[in-house]
């Protein structure tokens, strides 16, 4: 128990992280306008001076001092005598010609969530999602708009290729040989894969706008011949494509309640051969529920974003694995943006 010093009534705790958690949102938008006015970009081939950069941006001094300064006291830029130079993480995933790009899921968490985050205390009195409207759309990825569709593949497009990256150097692949991706998105993760570890093929399985946007990112990265997609809808259709050995759900699970999650890993275990495994990448929560901070949050969003989602813990999928007849279970981990590890389970032989 922390004690009131006697003379001062003073708290002996700092509310230091009171203040930087109730200004968190200063962090988020100072990422956001950064990457918004073209910030890095503008320092990717040689370093400039603060007089230089204003008008490369078009700001005044004023504004251009303390975006400077906001930016390097955030490890977004390094600092010489007068000269600013983007930091070595600025330089490998804020310059949009870069294959791991993230400036897709600053723009998606800037114009989707932080709206939408504006009325949390909605979504936990309601227990019902802010992004979109239960009574009229099926789920948040029906009925979207070209925009909003391209806000979003995008965005997740960016958190999942560097995640996937980290995926593919962590597990070991050579046991498989073709992949089904079950709403897989853009393709981040089977283009990474199959990048990586030449022996494999795969499938993106998703709705029908998100395998278009698969099948680009696909050409572009000249995966063609090795990745294909198949439109489809887990929900409706009775078993999901056979013919693969692997079967990942990445960031699959956590938009789903418990029911529709189990229902999910029984179609799994059906399309899989005996032997075949599944395998989940999530940001997982501990065992004792008091985090990790970055799993805790995004299940704070997936109450903003979905009807019946949140981030599970390792061992609920253990055990929804273990009811849907997988068994030698297996929890490997890494560090990822996208993923703090993947829980595997394996069809009987
Ligand atoms: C959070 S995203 C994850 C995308 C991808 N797995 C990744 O990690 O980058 C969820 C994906 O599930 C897909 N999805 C949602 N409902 C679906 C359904 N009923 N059938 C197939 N895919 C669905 C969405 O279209 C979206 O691409």
């Amino acid at each position: 128990m922390t004690q009131p010093s006697p003379i001062t009534n003073q708290p002996s705790v700092s509310p230091i992280p009171l203040m930087q958690m109730a200004a968190g949102f200063w962090v988020s938008k100072t990422l956001a306008s950064a990457v918004e006015l073209g910030l890095f970009p503008a320092l990717a081939d040689h370093p400039a001076d603060k007089n230089t950069l204003a008008t490369a941006l078009g700001l005044k001094p004023r504004p251009a001092e303390v975006l400077l300064t906001a930016c390097t006291a955030l490890g977004l830029l390094d600092k010489t005598g007068d000269l600013y130079r983007n930091s070595p993480m600025t330089q490998a995933y804020l310059l949009p010609d870069k294959p791991h790009y993230f400036g897709g899921v600053v723009r998606f968490c800037d114009e989707r969530e932080y709206v939408a985050w504006d009325r949390l205390p909605q979504a936990l009195r309601t227990n019902r999602p802010i992004t979109w409207d239960p009574d009229s759309h099926e789920s948040p990825f029906a009925d979207l708009e070209p925009e909003m569709i391209d806000l979003i593949w995008r965005g997740m497009h960016s958190l999942s290729a560097s995640t996937a990256a980290v995926l593919a150097t962590t597990c070991d692949f050579s046991p498989y040989r073709r992949i089904l991706d079950v709403g897989g998105g853009s393709g981040a993760y089977l283009i990474e894969l199959c990048k990586r570890h030449a022996h494999l093929t795969g499938t993106v399985y998703d709705l029908p706008p998100a395998c278009e946007i698969a099948k680009q990112n696909i050409a572009s990265a000249s995966l063609d011949k090795t990745i294909a997609t198949a439109s489809g809808d887990f929900q409706r259709d009775a078993e999901l494509p056979g013919g693969h050995d692997l079967i990942l759900l990445s960031m699959i699970l956590h938009d789903w309640d418990e029911a529709t999650g189990r229902m999910l890993l029984r179609k799994c275990r059906d399309a899989l051969p005996p032997g075949g495994a599944v395998m989940i990448s999530e940001l997982l929560v501990n065992p004792e529920r008091t985090g990790p901070l970055d799993a805790a949050l995004m299940g704070m969003n997936m109450l903003a974003e979905t009807t019946g989602g949140r981030n599970y813990a390792e061992d609920e999928y253990l055990a929804w694995l273990k009811d849907a007849g997988f068994d030698e279970p297996e929890i490997i981990r890494f560090e990822a943006a996208g993923a703090n590890g993947v829980v595997i389970g394996r069809r009987p032989v």
